[in-house]
């Protein structure tokens, strides 16, 4: 059985796309690479990307010998404030790469105004966004090259996985030689993984979940276990050894039964949207901002808290599952920033939401009861909980 193959035709099914236009990888970041790689661009080249991302999108810009230029957030959708991207733009900016962040799609007629004024690519990170989509259009599927994850935290999770879709047509055939150019996965990769995905799927949330969550940023740090970062991505620009591969079987075979229901996935997850919107609301707070435009897939559902460290120390004692994402312009580093190229104190908002954001999770392992212990633990910390403004 050909199982990259066969994701690859349920993958194209569901956007509505060509087998060929699919390119698999060990990861999302692998498929930005490879994405980068193939526009062909000029060393310091400049890829305009929001302010409040994960390190590994600069990481794959500065592999390739390119240089994120930042753009400021808009508090209220997480993702790229459009009106400030123009002042970024130089006589060597090539690319705007719009994020989905947290499941919204940017949006994309005001971007693309700009892009195509600017004569710019578009790359869309779809990381958080499959599944959803901008003005009834599927998120990806607009763009010259969008790219995916099924890592842990995202839509759905094929243990840490990745795609492209490449409408591109130059770009895709340069995709589809970089994609046969990936190092399979070994026997040892695919085990180990194999053995993560059973013990996720039998652990969920439950009680022992901060336990495990820590073993497992421990052991990923270590590179005992496979992480979704390797610890050397942390610390320096220098890309891993084992950075350029393809995805392996056993991501295949879960991703086609994953992609099969994201339907369902999305709908779930709208609907735990929907409980802590009015949970919010009852609490005289406000909900998360939901434009018309775009259907939102509430990869997570971001609140901001006062006091961090403490909302999420209570959590722990209440056994919740509440998560410490994005708590860094460029999660998760913390220091250092400049190697990124990331100026402190120049993106007031991003700094503001990255230093009181926590995530409510919504996927599938959110049962009623959680829900309840949820609905609780939020009222208990009812004055912890503010918007934007009052920060
Ligand atoms: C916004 C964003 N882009 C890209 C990625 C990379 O995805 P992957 O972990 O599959 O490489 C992530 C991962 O967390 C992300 O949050």
């Amino acid at each position: 059985m050909n199982y990259q193959l066969a994701l690859k035709k349920e993958i194209a099914a569901f956007l509505n796309c060509e087998v060929e236009e699919v390119i698999l990888t060990w990861k999302g970041r692998v498929s930005l690479f490879g994405i980068l790689k193939s526009l062909k661009l000029q060393e310091n080249d400049e890829i305009i990307i929001p302010a409040f991302t994960c390190v590994v999108v600069p990481n794959a810009i500065i592999y390739n010998n390119l240089k994120p230029v930042y753009v400021d957030v808009d508090p209220k959708t997480y993702n790229i404030e459009i009106s400030k991207i123009e002042n970024a733009i130089t006589n060597r900016t090539k690319v705007i790469l719009a994020q989905n962040t947290f499941g919204l799609s940017s949006d994309m007629d005001a971007l693309k105004v700009i892009a195509k004024k600017h004569n710019l690519f578009v790359i869309e990170d779809c990381t958080h966004g499959f599944g959803g989509s901008y003005k009834n259009h599927l998120n990806g599927t607009t763009v010259d090259a969008a790219f995916f994850s099924s890592q842990w935290n995202k839509m759905f999770s094929t243990g840490i996985g990745g795609f492209a879709i490449i409408k591109n047509p130059i770009l895709r055939e340069k995709m589809n030689e970089f994609e046969r150019q990936l190092v399979t996965p070994s026997l040892k990769d695919e085990i180990v993984l194999k053995i993560q995905l059973f013990a996720k799927n039998i652990l969920g949330y439950k009680a022992l979940y901060w336990n495990a969550l820590k073993l497992y940023r421990y052991l990923s740090k270590k590179n005992i276990v496979i992480g979704s970062s390797s610890g050397g991505e942390m610390g320096s620009t220098e890309m891993p050894t084992d950075y350029l591969k393809g995805l392996s079987n056993v991501q295949c075979k879960k991703g086609v039964f994953e992609v099969k229901r994201i339907k369902d996935n999305v709908t779930f997850r709208q609907n735990i949207a929907k409980y802590y919107d009015n949970i919010l609301i009852d609490l005289g707070k406000e909900k998360l901002f939901a434009p018309p435009y775009a259907e939102h897939t509430y990869t997570k559902y971001p609140i901001l808290v006062k006091d961090r460290d403490f909302f999420l120390q209570e959590a722990e004692k209440y056994k919740l599952p509440i998560h410490d994402w994005f708590i860094s312009q460029i999660h998760p580093i913390k220091e250092d920033f400049q190697k990124w190229f990331l100026i402190p104190n120049k993106y007031p908002i991003s700094e503001k939401l990255a230093n009181h954001i926590v995530n409510l999770p919504t996927d599938f392992s959110v049962n009623n009861n959680l829900k309840k212990r949820i609905a609780d633990f939020l009222e208990i910390q009812r004055s912890q909980i503010v918007s934007f403004e009052e920060l």
